[in-house]
């Protein structure tokens, strides 16, 4: 419930509603678009970000936080491990139950690969879960893949990898087919055809729901068929370490047991790494939408056998995140609100901003609004925030379309006594999504043989910006990408013995270049201090 001097701010907001309704707030001209990401996005904040002084990415700017895992010691340096004991041997090794492990878990069996899936928390708690808004696919006649990849590159600023673009495009409409026959329930119209909308930087309406639960819908279909196909699952069993060869291959991976506290070794041909993104290590204090178990642990254990990274100097900063109430900040308010027209605007009712601006953009408007100018609206808990003009929505759609479009986000705020039908949203930009992560190609290899990567830890799809619904999108094609090929590969190859002198190598690496630290990773779950989260939502 907002208290009375909230109260009194929303009536500026229902006084400007009325011409908001009929009259488009401009977009920014590309030189604008620019020098507002330059001067407020947080990718631009110099002390946000370190240099790396050990590995392949040796030089590379990357955020503080994730600098210090990358060059930590390992998790199992002072453990006997005797890896001679195989606890599991397989063709196929994957590590993450996310979207993008359960789809590459699906697409090697099929190839008749034995495939083991192992995971930290339950499979399935991922941040495919949190995704809400959509996945975009062009399959409607006025779209084609062309201008969707023309979007995801201008979105990205153009540094996208292109042949990463061009396959996530064109693999885009057999991706929502493929769901749709596995049983995913898509929004459609009362005729049978698609119902879909608009995202910021999209050219056509090609954003694919299920409601605001698009994510949890997806992951609910992948995770029952890999149950009900019998594909062997272990949960509660993080990868700490990767395995590799004597000649440097990828070969398997040390897993902790959370419930006995056994390390296992399990064996594999090869091995594809999906642990997802790094929110939950706070970059500069932001709160996050993502999951608990979301602490970068794919991009270490890459890193420490000598996988390249790409593109780690650019995070993703939802613009829409909740600050008020505080039990819910950081929380994801899907762009799908903006989809359907909501507006963002400052203390006076005032919109400052085009509502579909691509993320950064719309991020970087928003902070300047509250930091620089100084109309931002202030919480009682002492965080600063923007209106999301969220009855709007129904003024140009009817009544009825939050509850059907929007019927997670409505109950979200009902807990609170905010009826988003009526009452419009408090949000600032929220930390994400991760642009970067290990380098793949088309076919998901990475720069170490026989080592995939898919989803939220790789990096070149998206450049420096990714448009909404490209993640639900890539996680699906290029996990079934890592799953086809480590199993094709995976028939060529002959076990051999395992080794881990990769990680006394990168030890040693990080000692001749003076780095001493306390730190130990991959991190496994977020260590938390409140402070620390919502230090930048004080706009000052
Ligand atoms: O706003 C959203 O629903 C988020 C979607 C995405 O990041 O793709």
């Amino acid at each position: 419930m907002y208290i009375s001097y909230l109260k009194e701010l929303v009536k500026k907001v229902e006084k400007t509603r009325p011409r908001r309704l009929y009259q488009d707030f401009p977009r920014m001209a590309p030189h604008e678009c620019r020098e507002v990401v330059k001067k407020f996005h947080p990718d631009y904040l110099e002390n946000g970000f370190q240099t790396l002084k050990a590995g392949g990415n040796k030089g590379d700017r990357v955020p503080c936080e994730l600098a210090e895992l990358l060059e930590a010691h390992s998790r199992i340096e002072h453990i006997e491990i005797d890896l001679e004991k195989i606890a599991y041997d397989m063709d196929v090794l994957i590590i993450g139950g996310g979207g993008a492990g359960a789809a590459a878990a699906l697409a090697s069996q099929k190839e008749g690969a034995k495939v083991l899936l192992v995971t930290k928390l339950r499979f399935g708690d991922a941040n495919t879960i949190m995704a809400q808004g959509g996945i975009q696919a062009a399959d409607k006649e006025n779209d084609s893949p062309a201008l969707h990849y023309l979007d995801v590159m201008g979105g990205g600023h153009f540094t996208n990898i292109p042949e990463l673009v061009y396959t996530l495009v064109n693999d885009a409409p057999m991706i929502i087919k493929w769901l749709e026959d596995l049983g995913a329930m898509l929004d459609k119209a009362d005729d049978g055809t698609m119902l879909t909308i608009h995202g910021g930087g999209t050219s056509r309406k090609r954003m694919h729901s299920a409601r605001d639960y698009t994510g949890t819908e997806i992951m609910r279909t992948l995770r029952d068929e890999t149950l009900n196909r019998g594909i062997n699952v272990l949960e509660f069993c993080p990868a700490v370490e990767l395995l590799l060869d004597e000649e440097g291959k990828a070969a398997g991976s040390v897993l902790f047991n959370l419930e006995t506290e056994e390390y296992l070794i399990v064996r594999a041909k090869t091995v594809i790494l999906a642990t997802g993104g790094s929110g939950r290590l706070h970059f500069q204090g932001f709160p996050t939408t993502n999951h608990y178990g979301a602490t970068g642990d794919g991009l270490v254990m890459g890193y420490r056998a000598g996988a390249r990274l790409a593109f780690m100097d650019t995070i993703q900063y939802h613009p829409t995140g909740v600050v008020f109430p505080s039990q819910i900040m950081g929380l994801l308010v899907t762009e799908k609100v903006r989809g359907l027209g909501a507006t963002p605007l400052n203390i006076d009712g005032d919109q400052f901003v085009y509502h579909l601006e691509i993320r950064d953009v719309e991020s970087a408007a928003i902070i300047k609004e509250c930091s620089y100018k100084k109309k931002g609206i202030s919480t009682p808990d002492g965080t600063t925030g923007v209106w999301l003009d969220s009855p709007l929505i129904e003024l140009l759609h009817g009544e009825g379309t939050i509850e059907r479009q929007l019927p997670a986000m409505l109950r979200q705020f009902a807990r609170f006594g905010i009826n988003i039908r009526k009452e419009p949203i408090l949000v600032y930009p929220t930390l994400h999504y991760q642009n970067g992560g290990l380098l793949i190609d088309k076919y998901s290899r990475t720069s170490i043989e026989n080592l995939y990567a898919a989803g939220e830890n790789t990096g070149g799809i998206h450049g420096r910006n990714r448009l909404m619904g490209n993640s639900l999108l890539d996680i699906l094609v290029f996990g079934r990408r890592a799953g086809f090929h480590a199993a094709q590969k995976s028939k060529e190859i002959k076990l051999k013995k395992l080794t881990l002198e990769h990680v006394c190598q990168f030890r040693r690496q990080l000692e001749q270049n003076g780095l001493e630290t306390e730190s130990i990773s991959p991190l496994l779950f977020p260590s938390y201090n409140h402070h620390e989260t919502v230090r930048s939502l004080k706009c000052n």
